[in-house]
């Protein structure tokens, strides 16, 4: 389709009911295969994330949506000061009205909204069809998170060597550990683990066990939970599996060790590796000390507070923080 005449196009926010149409068009535009239930993803993500609802605007041609631009709100803390973040995600411009301006209406309009409602910083690793509209609006390279990496066997090593391309959405079955949702859901005991865990000086997401069991509890993204121990107390990743060309990766999303010990860390890596049909373990860590090192994601930031935008290393990513859903 074209557009009727730029004037003709509406902004403004989007409403429950929009929803439908909504994920119809970010269907088209990203691709969505149909594979997972996209609406019920959607309303899982953008309705009941506990850092609250997410803001989302639309744009409409007579009156059919052709632009899409949500903000998932994520709050981060840095030693005992809370940061008011949103990751800009979902944004999508039906195919046939692109390049004409939709994408940076949408966004550019939202952010005095978003800096009027106490928002400080927007976050974001874009694609590169959105990253040079991105650096357009002001947008910082921050730089590549480093991600790490462990072969789990060496006979993957030939599919590793396919595995540059992007990860399939869905994930797969496994029986391996826990459903994430399950293991979760013991709140006490995962907050006093969380309560173990020594201060950090650097940007982090600012978890409780609701935060934890929002992010990984929906069961259609299938994620598991690997425990040291008998009791959740005791320690836990979070993982899930899902293809990459010809290999199998275990996208190892938090590890949460009492007081972040690094030979418990260790451990679950290792379990998860033998255990697991992967070819290879995934995670974001800048310490040196298990897996090696490669570039991760491009991670980008707008500060709306008028603050300075924190260098790489000030930021304390996990994959669970940056992953794309
Ligand atoms: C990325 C996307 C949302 C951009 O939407 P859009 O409405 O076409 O964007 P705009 O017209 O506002 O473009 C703004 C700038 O972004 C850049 N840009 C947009 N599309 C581009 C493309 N395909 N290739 C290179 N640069 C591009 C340009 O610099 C452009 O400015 P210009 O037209 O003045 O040169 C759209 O291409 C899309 O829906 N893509 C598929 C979904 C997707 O990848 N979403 C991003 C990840 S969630």
């Amino acid at each position: 389709m074209s557009l009727s005449g730029d004037g003709d196009v509406e902004i403004r926010r989007a409403r429950p009911a929009d929803l439908p149409a909504i994920v119809k068009s970010a269907r088209r535009a990203l691709a969505w295969t149909g594979e997972l239930d996209d609406e019920a993803l959607f309303h899982w993500k953008h309705y009941e994330n506990p850092f609250g609802e997410s803001p989302i605007w639309i744009a409409l041609d007579r009156d059919q949506v052709i632009g899409v631009r949500a903000f998932l709100h994520w709050k981060l803390r840095q030693d005992t000061t809370i940061v008011s973040a949103v990751r800009a995600v979902d944004t999508a411009t039906l195919p046939g009205t692109q390049r004409r301006g939709v994408f940076t209406r949408l966004t550019l309009g939202a952010l005095p909204e978003l800096a009027a409602e106490g928002v400080q910083l927007v976050f974001n690793t874009p694609n590169a069809r959105s990253l040079p509209g991105y650096l357009k609006m002001d947008w910082t390279e921050v730089g590549r998170l480093q991600a790490r990496v462990r072969i789990a066997r060496v006979r993957s090593a030939f599919s590793i060597m396919t595995a540059r391309q992007p990860a399939s959405r869905s994930s797969i079955e496994t029986d391996v550990g826990e459903p994430a949702a399950a293991a979760l859901d013991e709140r006490h005991a995962v907050d006093r683990l969380l309560g173990s865990l020594p201060d950090r000086t650097d940007l982090v997401t600012a978890v409780d066990s609701a935060v934890l069991a929002w992010r990984y509890g929906h069961p259609q993204l299938r994620y598991r939970v690997m425990r040291l121990g008998t009791s959740i107390e005791d320690g836990f990743a979070i993982f899930r599996l899902r293809r990459r060309g010809h290999a199998i990766e275990a996208a190892v999303c938090d590890v949460l060790t009492p007081e972040s010990d690094p030979v418990a860390t260790r451990r679950l890596l290792r379990r998860i590796a033998r255990s697991t049909e992967a070819s290879y373990l995934l995670w974001l860590a800048r310490t040196r000390r298990h897996g090696l090192p490669i570039a991760g994601p491009l991670l980008t930031c707008r500060r709306l507070d008028g603050q300075p935008v924190p260098a790489l290393g000030d930021w304390g990513f996990v994959l669970g923080d940056i992953e794309l859903l």
